[in-house]
């Protein structure tokens, strides 16, 4: 039997962005790290029914695309979810336009790939009839994650497709984690986009050229998140401050700093934040610092002054 033709219904569905906490490149090589969502920062995307014969037509506004899927390339990053769940369910092209909108920073470590799979895979998922499954939606963003650097350690997608904070191994369910008090975090963008791709890559050359240095880094790395899932349990959060400096530094030693984000971190730092770090692939993109309530608006104002091109608070609560 060939692929069932199905109508589209209108449909319309959302994902948050997320931040790696700590572990991120050593989560690559199997150790663990956590993540948050932000639930704040959304991508969405809309399902229209279209008259018969149209096929699906995606488009993305915000980066002045417009595709039929099937006319897009195999490595197209906005057709890659509508076919993978077409091709599950054994469905043909339906008739319709999906159009997808991000408020998140592009290439900046807060998942604006990601998100933007998981909301197109929902809006689908609803489109044509069935309840969007949490393993399922996660699996087809892994496969648009693929597009994005060909080793994701598929946090990004996880996190967002469960919008719940993570502990994370590689290959394994993600696990959820005790929050112990409430966390104040600002998310600072430097403005510098940098390619997860690249920075990825890059860990990788310098990990096979000095393979003992790197192993020690990433097991490191490891020990510090298990000691801030226990200091998020406990709500210890001067402790996770430290946490956050301290895997700063190995991300530093990994090569994926950026002198925009040190200038980021200082300025954090001197305002009195309890600890900052990068987040995500690092070589730009955003800083995460994690702050004392009444500490607001001098990190913000002192991030800014620093030269940050946005700030955003986010709290995870117990
Ligand atoms: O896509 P980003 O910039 O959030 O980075 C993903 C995190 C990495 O650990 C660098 C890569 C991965 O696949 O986990």
């Amino acid at each position: 039997m060939g692929p069932v033709l199905c109508a589209l219904s209108a449909a319309e569905a959302s994902a948050s962005g997320k931040v790696i906490l700590l572990g991120e490149h050593s989560v690559v090589y199997g150790q663990p790290a956590i993540a948050i969502p932000v639930s704040t920062l959304r991508a969405r995307a809309w399902v229209k029914p279209g008259p018969v014969g149209m096929g699906l037509q995606i488009e993305a506004p915000d980066v002045n695309r417009r595709v039929r899927l099937a006319e897009a390339a195999a490595d197209d990053p906005l057709a890659v979810v509508p076919r993978a769940l077409l091709q599950r369910h054994g469905l043909a092209e339906p008739d319709g336009w999906l159009t997808v909108r991000s408020e998140l920073p592009i290439a900046a470590g807060l998942g604006s790939g990601a998100a933007v799979a998981v909301a197109m895979a929902r809006a689908l998922l609803l489109a044509l009839g069935h309840t969007p499954d949490v393993d399922e939606v996660s699996a087809l963003a892994f496969e648009a994650e693929k597009l994005h650097h060909g080793t994701p350690s598929g946090i990004d997608q996880t996190v967002i497709a469960w919008e719940r904070p993570v502990f994370f191994v590689r290959g394994e369910r993600p696990q959820s984690i005790a929050v112990g008090a409430p966390l104040d975090v600002l998310i600072a963008n430097s403005g510098v986009s940098a390619s997860t791709r690249a920075m990825v890559s890059g860990v990788r050359a310098r990990a096979q050229a000095d393979p003992e240095t790197y192993q020690r880094y990433f097991a490191r790395i490891g020990e510090l998140v298990l000691a801030a899932r226990e200091a998020l349990a406990t709500g210890d959060v001067r402790r996770l401050g430290a946490l956050f400096d301290q895997n700063q530094a190995l991300l530093q030693a990994l090569g994926v700093s950026h002198p925009r984000l040190e200038a980021l971190l200082v300025a954090a730092r001197q305002a009195g934040a309890l600890g900052a770090k990068l987040t995500g692939a690092g070589g730009g993109g955003n800083i995460i610092t994690l702050i004392e309530p009444d500490q607001a608006e001098a990190v913000r104002n002192a991030l800014l002054q620093a030269g940050a091109s946005q700030v955003w608070a986010t709290r995870l609560e117990p």
